[in-house]
Order: C-alpha cells, then structure tokens, then sequence
C-alpha cells in the first residue's frame, strides 16, 4: 500500500515516477524507498533544480572582490609565537578546545573501496588517515593534561563503516566517551530533465550535501549541545585528507582569542594560478572563499606589485570557529547556499534497466563550510608554510596523492626531529 500522503507530495512535485517500479519490488525494498521518499525535503529539492537549471533566474549581483589580510606566520618574533601559543595551551587545558573532522567523503578518487579515513598511505606500521588525525590529538591531550573532544563527522554511505573501523582498532587508544560520531544530510540528485534519479528501481541516488552541512548537522544530532556542555569555546573545523593536518595547533588558538575575531583560519600561498584550492578574499567586505571552479582567470592571476598572488592565501579547510560563530550559523538554521555540480550518475533507463551514462546526467547540491565566513565581519588568517602544514591525498598519482604525502610527512618527520 503506497500511502496517499506519499502519492499526493510525488504528484505535487512531478516525482510519481519514483514508485513506477513499487509493484516489482520486496518488502525491504518498499519500505527502504518509501523511507528514502519520506526523508526527502521536496519543496527545497525543486527549488534547487529551478536554479540550477536556469529555469528561475538567480538574482544576479555583481560582487566586489577585495584582497584579505592576513599575518604570516614567518614574520611573527619568537615572543610573539610563544605568547600565543601559552593563551591557546591555556584555553586547551582548560577544556575549551575541541576538534571536528569532516570525513564524510569517499576514498572513490584515490580508487578505495571505502570511508577516505581509513585509506592507508602506504606509511611504516600503515596507520590509515584516521589514526594519523588520532595520534596527533593523543599527543596535544597527553601534553596539555585535558582529552579534547573529538567530533567525526560522517555521511549515510559510511557512518557504520567508520564507527566499525574505530570499533576494531580499539579506538586507536583514544578515550571512546570523547569521540562522537554525527551524521551529515543527504539531498537527492536530479537528472537534467528534473526527475530524481532512480538508481535502482527501490532506491533514490542521494549524496552527501556537502561539508557546509556541518552546521545543520551538528545541531540536529546534538553535539552542538555536547559542546556547549563541556565549555568549548574554539572548535577547530578540519578535513581528513591532509596528513599534515595539525589539528591542535595552540599558536592558532591563541592568535585567533587574541585576534578579537569570531573565526579564523590557516592559509598558504597558492602553488601557481590554477592549483586546486580556494583563495581568501573579502566579497562585499565580509571573508569569503571564491573556489577554484568559480574563480575567474584574471582574478585568479592576478598580482601585485612584486609577483605575489593578490589572492593567493589558499584555504585548505584548516579552520576555527567559536563557539558562538557556530552557534550563530546553527541558529540561523544551518543553511547556506548551494554549488551546483553536473555529476554522471547510474540511472533506470526507459526499459527498467541500470544504464551508467557516458556524460554528465544529473545535478549534485553541495554546501561549503567556508560560504558561512560571510555571516561574520571578520576573519583572523595565519599564513603557514606549505612544507610542514600540508599534503593532502587526493589523487591517485603525482601531486596530491598518497605518494608525494608520504614525501612530506616523511621530510617533515625529520625536520622535527633535527628541531628537538
Ligand atoms: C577542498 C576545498 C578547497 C580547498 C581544498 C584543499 C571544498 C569544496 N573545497 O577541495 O577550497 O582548497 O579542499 O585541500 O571543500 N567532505 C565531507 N562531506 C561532504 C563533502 C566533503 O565530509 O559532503 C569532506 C571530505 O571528507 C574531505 C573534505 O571535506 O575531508 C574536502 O572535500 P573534497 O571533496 O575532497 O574537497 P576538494 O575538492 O579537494
């Protein structure tokens, strides 16, 4: 029995072919989608295909750019760095730093089968990413004498999947009650034509709503709450892929309570023009990141007078937020903008079968993090050295994949060691 609630939202909003297939398939298989369709925010689906189809023109604004300020890290005198980072070992002893990963993302690119947090870089004794962000947050707990709290952000395709790989490496040594899992939101795809794509004839092809979903997220499953609870005045908001990542960094702690700012973040210049990574900037005067799909070429060359790039401090997803900036976003509801991707994306073609399209088919909404730095006026940046800050794992070969990680870490391993 399809529920007439149900039939009446599909034909509302042109969806009745999700249930073409109802009468082919088993009970498990009904109620699966009949859940899926009952997850489904259709009214914000719809508007999001009007848009990005261009059916319902975006007010168009014409935005003015600005370079940000920003302080780099090198020009910073030994009793500077030292003052900042004795306020930032302070707030952390005191319970109230805690750290985010966002792993809600897929090891597809680099060719795992599996969350990218438990993707192994091929390191001596093979810790996977997870346990590289793990031991780091052991070491800052033991020498600050308070566990930080640890808030993994995971999506509906690999929640069971991360918490069963903590389950069996015992927590890599990391106090359980202090590690808490959330889920992150899911949005249907839609093919051009405006349908929801079927990707089986009992199941809705969803996908992650993108990182920015961070903020919904942490108040619906409540660690927003948990946080505020424990005293957590600076939350670092980090990305799993970078294995250089320092996740507990009381230079940055400080520089940002010292900063009188409600965010701040890490940055580093650009490799060249084009590198795939979003700049900082000010849009309209409020801290914006423009993304390296959406950046033109002339502002994505262009210079100043010596040679340096006017937007060239990358964002690399290295970012602390107060608790009242959080609590500010999650108030006003979580929501930020979508980016529109066009995705290739397995279908049920006319006759009932899977077909995989040789070109794109369908549209992918995805918030970004970074699109909530326009809610506050002000954002402290700290320019940091590539070299020991980061090496992401993105691809399979040459820049940015496990290979050239591994370089790094291993250089920088050294350089530590020479420094003690
Ligand atoms: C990202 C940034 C870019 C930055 C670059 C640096 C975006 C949109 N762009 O690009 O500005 O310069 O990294 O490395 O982020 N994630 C989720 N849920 C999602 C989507 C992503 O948790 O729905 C997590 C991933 O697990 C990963 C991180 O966010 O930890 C980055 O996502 P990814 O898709 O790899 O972003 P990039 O395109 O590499």
């Amino acid at each position: 029995m399809i529920p007439e609630k149900i039939e009446n939202l599909l034909k509302k909003y042109g969806q009745e072919h999700l249930l073409r297939y109802f009468g082919e398939i088993d009970e498990e298989g009904r109620a699966g989608l009949l859940s899926q369709i009952a997850g489904i925010d259709f009214e914000r689906v719809s508007g999001l295909f009007l848009t990005a189809s261009g059916a319902v023109q975006q007010e168009s604004k014409e935005h003015k750019y600005e370079p940000v300020p920003f302080t780099d890290k090198k020009n910073l005198s030994k009793e500077a760095i030292e003052a900042y980072e004795k306020t930032g070992g302070e707030i952390i002893s005191r319970g109230g730093f805690a750290a985010l990963t966002m792993a809600g993302g897929q090891g597809t690119r680099l060719g795992h089968n599996g969350p990218k947090g438990t993707y192994d870089i091929g390191l001596p004794g093979h810790p996977s990413l997870f346990e590289i962000q793990c031991g780091r947050l052991l070491e800052a707990s033991k020498k600050y004498g308070k566990t930080i709290p640890w808030y993994i952000m995971t999506s509906r395709e690999n929640d069971a999947d991360t918490k069963a790989f903590f389950k069996a490496h015992g927590f890599f040594g990391y106090p359980e009650e202090d590690i808490k899992f959330f889920v992150q939101n899911m949005l249907p795809m839609v093919a051009f034509d405006g349908k929801i794509v079927l990707d089986r004839k009992d199941h809705i092809k969803e996908g992650a709503d993108g990182h920015g979903g961070v903020f919904a997220a942490l108040k619906s499953s409540g660690c927003y709450d948990d946080m505020l609870k424990r005293g957590v005045k600076w939350v670092f908001i980090g990305g799993i892929d970078n294995v250089l990542l320092k996740l507990c960094d009381p230079l940055l702690i400080g520089f940002a309570e010292k900063s009188g700012a409600k965010i701040a973040a890490k940055s580093l210049v650009k490799r060249d023009a084009h590198e795939g990574v979003g700049v900082f900037c000010k849009r309209d005067g409020k801290p914006y990141v423009i993304e390296y799909t959406e950046i033109s070429d002339e502002m994505a060359d262009a210079r100043r007078g010596d040679g340096s790039f006017l937007y060239g401090d990358a964002h690399v997803l290295c970012n602390l937020f107060s608790i009242e900036s959080i609590g500010g976003v999650v108030e006003s509801g979580g929501g930020l903008p979508y980016h529109v991707a066009r995705k290739k994306t397995q279908y049920i073609d006319a006759n009932g079968n899977i077909a995989t399209p040789e070109k794109p088919n369908a549209y992918k909404f995805e918030a970004f993090i970074f699109d909530a730095f326009e809610y506050f006026s002000d954002i402290a940046i700290l320019r940091v050295d590539r070299e020991s800050e980061f090496a992401p794992v993105k691809n399979k070969e040459g820049e940015d994949s496990p290979e050239s990680a591994r370089r790094m870490y291993e250089e920088n391993l050294r350089r530590e060691n020479e420094q003690r």
